[in-house]
């Protein structure tokens, strides 16, 4: 972290986990405590039909609500989808973008990744945009060149005011859901290498104030150390975010 030039932002990633209902139970065990962080945000990525209640729990908090996904499309025939005008008159303020697992299970390339981050901007929405390698891609040593490819082509016509909106999050695929987190190093190293990449595309000043996140079984264990490294600013947590105690050990960390 550093918080001179950033902020530190701790966003939960529900995924597809928890009915309305079950997410109220689990927000009212979180607001009392994450609502009152003051050195970092807090964000709760919730499945689409959560968002009312989540908007409605944390009204008045500083904790923001999140979608994990959006639409490339304004509006239209498109069944099935959400926009991002729709997230934003819901509430959100922020949406997950090109999640590895989007990409895995959907199709998700880097220009439709493209095509939503600029759809979640004009919506006025931040979007957290995931990028990360795969084991083999990090066996085989490509896991500076294909985070360089993810993010330039991420950031495509986006521009230095819209930038200041935009969060990355380094999300190794071998560490996301298995237990097997970064090394704290691996994760800087990485999260360094992503500012590189946008200061050369933007300069130093911009660059220097982009939020990057880590995520990938980041945990209550874990958290501190890798929240202690200059270039990894705040954490997109999945598993860990559905189990108060230990979101709230996050927060705590990030908080310090
Ligand atoms: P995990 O998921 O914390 O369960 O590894 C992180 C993510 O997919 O965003």
């Amino acid at each position: 972290m550093n918080r001179r030039y950033r902020r530190t932002i701790i966003a939960g990633n529900w995924k597809m986990n928890k009915t309305p209902a079950e997410s109220k139970i689990l927000i009212e065990e979180l607001k009392p405590i994450i609502a009152k962080a003051k050195w970092c945000e807090t964000v709760l990525c919730v499945p689409f039909v959560d968002i009312p209640i989540a908007v409605r729990l944390l009204k008045d908090t500083r904790v923001a609500v999140g979608a994990q996904n959006l639409h490339q499309n304004e509006s239209g025939a498109f069944t099935g989808e959400v926009s991002g005008a729709m997230l934003k008159n819901a509430g959100c303020k922020y949406v997950i973008i090109g999640h590895s697992e989007r990409r895995q299970y959907f199709g998700e390339t880097d220009a439709l990744v493209n095509a939503k981050a600029h759809t979640a901007l004009n919506a006025g929405l931040r979007p957290i945009i995931c990028v990360g390698e795969s084991l083999e891609q990090r066996e085989m040593g490509l896991t500076m060149d294909l985070v360089s490819l993810q993010v330039k082509a991420a950031l495509a016509n986006v521009t230095v005011e819209q930038l200041r909106k935009v969060v990355f999050a380094y999300e190794p695929i071998w560490a996301i859901g298995t237990g097997k987190t970064a090394t704290s190093e691996q994760a800087a190293e990485v999260c360094e290498h992503i500012r590189t990449v946008i200061r050369k595309m933007y300069g130093a000043r911009a660059a220097r104030s982009v939020t990057i996140q880590y995520g990938g079984s980041m945990n209550a264990e874990n958290a501190s150390e890798l929240l202690a490294q200059q270039d990894v600013d705040g954490g997109l947590i999945g598993g860990a975010s559905l189990k108060a105690k230990d979101f709230i050990a996050i927060v705590n960390a990030a908080n310090q």
